[in-house]
């Protein structure tokens, strides 16, 4: 017998549906609610709904557990290469080597922009944030494909315009970077791995470790269910626009300091602690401080009301990476102490609030030689599959175009004013 739960609406009372998730998470199905009793549901922020059934990355927030198609992250960073995960996010299934032989050259056979894109890039404000840019280069490529309009009916467009997407990330995300510095434009080299061309593209070489530990994360980034840019990707796609709008948009929603921009905000408030004395309590206490709009950067998440797991990964690279470099790094000490501080402090312990991806990202993306400016463009790397693979489900699984109601709150109809007598 299929559970349900039932509602009493004044004398009425309504039967509806439970759907079981794959870890017995429970969700009432209120999508006949307002047919049967004209009622609607109000959940500002969606921290109780449920957008949509997905088989791509499961979350236990309580726990601190990350999986992507049933197999942890801590193992999925240890063993795989960001490809492989590309190619799990997108086809339920991890590749056999013949498999991700194919899955790579396809990406290397779409490697590479016409040059105009350098044009468009060229033409931008030198003051436009490294994410706006990165949009205006997303929402061009329709241009140079024009049947990537429809990226969805004929199958071999839509897998075009994925691998297009897929290989060429890397292309504009170097291709900023070095317009940023005013340096010449290095063209991609498919002779190299994915990370391996990104680096070159970038600065001119790829060190073999730095791959390495860039490639772990961008695994770390890849996926995160239903977050508010991947959401995002679903949503403007419901709309049946281009992939290239869609992940346009999701590109966008990343942008923000409450999500991807949060790592380019964190390594910001550690330099700005570092310069005011390096004292941690100091802005523990501001965190606190209701009267204070200050937030502790890289701290908190909606979902993980315990140790984010991909914090915990990353923290153990922060001093591998600065090892292999010979880098020492001021801020390291600083975070650290902060975390510290934080996790012992009664105000995070009561709220839950745990470092995220973001606390130590930063860090290492500045030993890579990164500018801050462009962290969140390296988590859009990274989170590009996740936006896809969002996507591409949204689609195969027909759902209709995103719609939300509303409670109107507003004045009740009233009668117009000529605008001499207001
Ligand atoms: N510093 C201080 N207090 C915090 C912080 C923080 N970083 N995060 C949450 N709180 C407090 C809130 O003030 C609130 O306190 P209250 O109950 O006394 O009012 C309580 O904790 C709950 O916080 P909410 O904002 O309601 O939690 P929500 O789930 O809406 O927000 C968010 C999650 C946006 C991530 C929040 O924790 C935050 O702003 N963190 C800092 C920004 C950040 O690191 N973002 C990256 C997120 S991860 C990612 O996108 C990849």
């Amino acid at each position: 017998m299929n559970e349900t739960v039932e509602i009493k609406i004044g004398e009425e009372s309504f039967k509806l549906p439970v759907i079981v998730g794959s870890y017995q998470e429970k969700g009432i199905d209120i999508s006949k609610l307002r047919g049967m009793s004209g009622y609607v549901t109000l959940d500002t922020g969606f921290k109780n709904t449920g957008s949509t059934r997905s088989t791509i990355t499961f979350i236990d927030g309580e726990k601190g557990i990350l999986e992507h198609r049933g197999y942890r992250i801590e193992q999925l960073a240890e063993n795989s290469s960001f490809l492989e995960i590309v190619y799990l996010l997108f086809h339920e299934k991890l590749p056999n080597t013949a498999e991700l032989a194919e899955f790579e050259q396809a990406i290397k056979d779409h490697t590479g922009l016409p040059a105009q894109i350098r044009d468009v890039l060229n033409a931008l404000p030198d003051d436009l944030h490294p994410m706006g840019m990165l949009s205006v280069m997303l929402n061009s490529l329709p241009g140079f494909m024009p049947e990537s309009l429809d990226s969805w009916t004929d199958e071999a467009i839509r897998w075009k315009t994925i691998y297009t997407l897929l290989a060429n990330m890397p292309v504009m995300a170097a291709y900023i970077y070095r317009r940023q510095k005013g340096l010449e434009y290095i063209d991609p080299d498919t002779s190299l791995g994915y990370v391996e061309n990104f680096l070159n593209m970038t600065f001119g070489s790829a060190d073999a470790k730095l791959v390495e530990s860039l490639d772990t994360l961008l695994i770390l980034h890849a996926d995160h269910e239903q977050n508010c840019s991947a959401s995002t990707a679903r949503f403007v796609g419901s709309s049946h626009v281009n992939l290239f709008a869609a992940i346009g948009a999701a590109n966008n929603a990343l942008w923000g300091p409450l999500h991807g921009g949060a790592n380019q905000k964190v390594l910001e408030m550690l330099e700005a602690i570092r310069q005011d004395g390096g004292d941690a309590d100091k802005y523990i206490q501001k965190a606190k401080d209701k009267s204070d709009p200050f937030r502790l950067m890289g701290f908190g998440h909606r979902v993980y009301k315990n140790y984010d797991p991909r914090a915990r990964v990353i923290k153990k690279y922060v001093d591998q990476v600065l090892d292999s470099l010979n880098l020492e790094d001021p801020v390291v000490d600083i975070a650290k102490g902060l975390e510290q501080a934080a996790l012992n402090d009664e105000y995070f312990a009561q709220r839950k609030l745990f470092p995220n991806v973001d606390f130590y990202s930063g860090i290492i993306y500045r030993a890579l030689g990164i500018p801050v400016n462009m962290f969140t463009v390296m988590f859009a790397l990274g989170r590009l599959p996740g936006w896809i693979a969002q996507w591409k489900e949204m689609r195969e699984n027909g759902e209709p175009i995103g719609r939300p109601r509303q409670i109107y709150t507003g004045e009740t109809t009233r009668d117009y004013v000529e605008l001499g007598q207001r």
